[in-house]
């Protein structure tokens, strides 16, 4: 059997593997509303996965196009209240608003033109529910039957969860990093624990009232240094606040070295700077410690623990002590399946590497433009840029 078609197997492999695990651990009560209609979409999206080798080196080299974006993230501010250390965006400055934009119809056109093609919508930022028209825009992701996700600090969930509920998005990801005191050290502003306490427990109150079964809640807790002795603590939390599922998101690493490397290969078409990029790095990660805390949280914990990227114990003590080393070499797949846009209309596939502008041109004709597919040959003819080594999209084939 070739390389690639062990990869296809495997690939088959996980896909039904996980839908197994989100079916058990899940459990009918809670996932029940989801999964009717979740279960054909999955499965129709790991078909695309699992043919995404043929559609970057058959298309991809030949001219860049590919089939439509499986997802499209959208980042309507990136402004933000709180200030995280390990948050690139406080790092390069973009959460105090310099080059701060609201769009407002172009979101709402921009929906109307990709619904055929039914991407699903992940929301982030920023901070997502800063953005005053957020209501709106849900509510024309939903009169499209597409699907969203919304990525917060939840702070202000509780004003902000009734207008939510008009059209809930599927998932809703609340970040909350470990136990009060941990969790307003990490995100660097007081009181931030218990305003996305109170938020969570509006949307569970409202989401009950209404008996919903959106948004799931998932709770994203960031591992760094700084908190991953206190996982199994974080685990309670989490159950504590009624979240159906905790993932536990491994620190995505920006090096100097990163950087430079980029530089060095990419330079011409697409720099990177330290002062636009932001730079994270996290230290005192002991991997041994933390792949057996890893287990005893999967083991212990009352609700599903999911670890982003799920990593075996050797390719923690890369991940962890090697931020440069790629863990799994191969083509990346974002730029066949996604795209960011800014909160100023640009399409940014990779970064901050802008291909277009919503305001100025149809989101399609972007998708297949000519500086689109050449990022596409870019990926399809040299592999992996040194900058994918610790970037959250490289990972995200589900
Ligand atoms: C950039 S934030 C935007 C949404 C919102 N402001 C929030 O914090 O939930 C999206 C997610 O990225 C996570 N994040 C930010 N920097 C990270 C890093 N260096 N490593 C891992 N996750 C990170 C945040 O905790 C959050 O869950
Ligand atoms: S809340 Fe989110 S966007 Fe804001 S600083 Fe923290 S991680 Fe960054
Ligand atoms: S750094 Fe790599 S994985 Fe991340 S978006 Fe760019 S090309 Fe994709």
């Amino acid at each position: 059997m070739g390389q690639s078609t062990i990869h296809w197997v495997d690939e088959v492999g996980r896909g039904v593997g996980k839908v197994g695990h989100f079916l058990q651990r899940e459990g009918l009560e809670s996932a029940g509303g989801h999964l009717a209609s979740f279960l054909p979409w999955y499965l129709k999206n790991r078909v695309r996965n699992v043919a995404l080798p043929f559609e970057q080196n058959v298309w991809g080299r030949a001219d860049g196009r590919a089939q439509m974006p499986r997802f499209i993230t959208i980042k309507p501010t990136f402004r933000c209240n709180l200030r995280c250390g390990f948050c690139r965006y406080v790092v390069n400055g973009q959460v105090f608003g310099k080059s701060d934009y609201f769009l407002d119809n172009e979101w709402l056109d921009l929906i109307d033109e990709v619904a055929p093609h039914k991407p699903y919508i992940s929301i982030t930022g920023g901070e997502p529910l800063l953005y005053p028209k957020i209501g709106e825009l849900l509510e024309r992701i939903a009169s499209h039957g597409l699907y969203a996700t919304m990525v917060t600090n939840a702070t202000l969930l509780e004003r902000k969860a009734e207008v939510l509920m008009e059209a809930p998005p599927k998932i809703i990801q609340i970040s909350i990093d470990g136990p009060k005191d941990t969790h307003d050290e990490m995100r660097a502003v007081d009181g931030t624990f218990e305003k996305a306490e109170a938020g969570l427990a509006k949307l569970m109150e409202i989401k009950k009232r209404k008996r919903s079964s959106s948004p799931l809640v998932v709770i994203n807790s960031v591992i760094s240094g700084r908190n991953y002795r206190g996982m199994p603590e974080m685990a309670k939390v989490a159950e504590k606040l009624g979240a159906n599922v905790l993932n536990f998101q491994h620190f995505w690493f920006m090096t100097p070295s990163m950087l430079d490397a980029h530089n060095n290969q990419w330079g011409e078409c697409f720099p990177v700077t330290e002062e636009e990029i932001g730079t994270t790095q996290t230290e005192g990660v002991n991997v041994d410690e933390l792949w057996e805390i890893m287990k005893h949280v999967e083991k212990t914990a009352k609700i599903p623990v999911t670890f982003y990227p799920g990593l075996s114990k050797e390719e923690l003590e890369i991940y962890y002590n090697q931020p440069e080393k790629m863990v799994r070499n191969r083509t990346p797949g974002c730029a066949w399946l996604q795209t960011a846009i800014f909160p100023n209309g640009d399409v940014s596939p990779c970064f901050d590497h802008v291909v277009g502008n919503i305001r100025d041109s149809s989101f399609m004709d972007i998708w297949q433009g000519e500086k689109f597919r050449a990022h596409r040959m870019r990926l399809a003819q040299h592999g992996a840029y040194s900058l994918c080594s610790r970037c959250c999209v490289y990972y995200r084939y589900d």
